[in-house]
């Protein structure tokens, strides 16, 4: 008996240290150089696009490719993380292995409220998951039907999953690329509509059950970017002043409008069969270099809430980062926004976001001749941050650096009439050739005044300017971490507004 209880207290303090060593070791991960603080990353190992974003039972779900065996590209998975507020995120198991019928690529998850598939067991609401399989050997032996759309249903909240045994559900009618499925319901006809990148356009599908689908038509082969193949879309109603208007984004890489992965998106119509749109200029979420295949949460009711991955397939493989690779943008809440007599998508970080922050330092026209120090109003300055700044239109740039002279610029130019963040001088770059470049987005408003909103993160700038018109996502790789900001002007100018809040570490 006495030797029992002794063999109990060795087990069970076996058990507690083992589990400190693994915490602290987890919480370790989260203090490497580069790691984001308010971005969702991985605990270890390479992520892409975000996949089968879903709101259900108040919980959101983030899944997202994932090969759980490198941090480099691999079998793909779809990984799991779940929360409640779209900024404090806890990892799950892994919701989807690859199979026979190959790796799991990126995909929607909807909510089937009204069991359509017949996958819910006694009054459950699955959540069905739609996604590629990706047949290595197929791609490998040059065949065009390798990529193929699947099911699979989770009656568990997406703890555990099943793939459904009549996979594939939709066959690949001959053309290589052929992938990214994102499905909603469509009330009006009660159906579902799977939209789907299909090489240079997009191609919509419907079905009744999820399981049997029919081609609806095509739309965009002559419309919009096409520096390179259409991948991972989305289709979304947004509110116009009481009125309905159907978003299509599209993401697409390579072409993007600073080179390299991007997401372009056109305003039109949807009637259940095919889109339509006026729209004849290539509009883009975002300018940035880092902000690729998002998409919008499913069930999330009119607030739609857009995330991305924050890298870019020119680099994604090599960035000096040790234990994981790449992270996600901020989750973006998504608005239409008139401007002169064109309409856009305005993107803004949640509001959740803020919930977490100091109290706001603000300062009100503050003149600038040549440079200001931040740190003489306030001695704390910490990095994530968010600056937000009001000037009337005139060049100006805010300077985040370290001591060692590594610096990113994020400013307006008004001569070109283009925003700007310059990484050339950031801090590791030799990764990649095309890394180290000054990127521009042109700016969108008219209006006389600008207001800017940037979040910096350890390696990564969100630059939101003119309430969410022109956007700029960039990581960055400084040796040291930045801790200086300076706004800088080659004229004497006045800032109306400044205002500084410091954000909290989410792990
Ligand atoms: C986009 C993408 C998708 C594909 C996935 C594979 O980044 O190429 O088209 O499903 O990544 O990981």
């Amino acid at each position: 008996m006495k030797k029992n209880i002794i063999s109990l207290i060795i087990f069970i303090a076996f058990f507690i240290s083992a589990k400190n060593i693994f915490a602290q070791k987890s919480n370790l991960l989260y203090k490497e150089l580069h790691r984001p603080q308010i971005h969702f990353s991985p605990k270890a190992h390479w992520m892409n696009d975000p996949n089968g974003m879903v709101f259900s039972n108040g919980v959101y779900h983030l899944f997202f490719q994932y090969y759980p065996g490198a941090t480099v590209w691999g079998p793909m998975h779809w990984g799991h993380a779940t929360s409640k507020d779209l900024i404090h995120w806890k990892e799950q198991s892994i919701a989807l292995y690859p199979d026979s019928l190959g790796y799991v690529f990126s995909g929607s998850v909807v909510t089937d409220k009204n069991n359509t598939s017949g996958f819910g067991k006694k009054g459950t609401v699955p959540l069905v998951a739609i996604f590629t399989h990706h047949n290595m050997a197929g791609e490998v032996a040059k065949r065009n039907d390798f990529q193929n759309q699947s099911i699979a249903y989770s009656n568990d909240e997406g703890k555990t999953w099943k793939k459904y045994e009549g996979n594939p559900v939709l066959k690949n009618p001959g053309i290589a690329d052929f992938r990214d499925p994102k499905v909603i319901w469509y009330e009006p006809q009660k159906k579902w509509i799977m939209t789907l990148a299909t090489k240079d356009r997009i191609t919509f599908y419907s079905s009744a059950d999820l399981k049997t689908w029919i081609k609806e038509s095509e739309f965009g082969a002559q419309l919009g970017a096409h520096g390179g193949v259409w991948e991972c879309p989305d289709l979304f109603t947004l509110n116009d002043n009481g009125k309905q208007v159907w978003a299509l984004t599209v993401s697409l890489n390579p072409g993007a409008p600073n080179t390299g992965s991007g997401t372009q998106y056109f305003l039109g119509n949807f009637n259940g069969k095919t889109f339509t749109t006026a729209q004849t200029n290539t509009k883009w979420i975002d300018y940035g270099p880092d902000d690729y295949a998002g998409v919008t949460w499913s069930n999330t009711g009119s607030r739609k809430i857009f995330l991305g991955w924050m890298s870019n397939w020119m680099y994604a493989t090599q960035v000096p980062t040790i234990n994981w690779r790449s992270a996600m943008t901020l989750p973006r809440t998504l608005k239409l926004k008139h401007e002169g007599n064109d309409i856009f998508i305005a993107s803004a970080p949640v509001a959740e976001l803020l919930a977490n922050s100091s109290k706001p330092i603000v300062l009100n026209n503050i003149s600038i001749k040549n440079n200001f120090d931040l740190s003489a109003i306030t001695k704390n300055i910490s990095f994530p941050c968010r600056i937000n700044v009001s000037v009337v239109k005139q060049d100006f740039s805010i300077k985040i650096s370290n001591k060692t002279g590594e610096e990113i610029l994020i400013g307006f130019d008004k001569k070109t009439n283009h925003y700007f963040i310059d990484r050339t001088i950031s801090g590791n770059t030799n990764f990649n050739a095309a890394f180290a470049a000054k990127h521009t987005a042109p700016r969108i408003s008219t209006s006389n005044t600008i207001n800017i909103s940037l979040i910096i993160d350890a390696a990564s700038a969100e630059l939101f300017a003119d309430d969410g018109l022109t956007n700029m996502t960039e990581i960055f790789f400084p040796s040291k971490p930045y801790n200086q900001i300076h706004l800088q002007s080659a004229e004497n100018i006045i800032i109306t507004k400044l205002e500084y809040v410091r954000l909290k570490s989410i792990h």
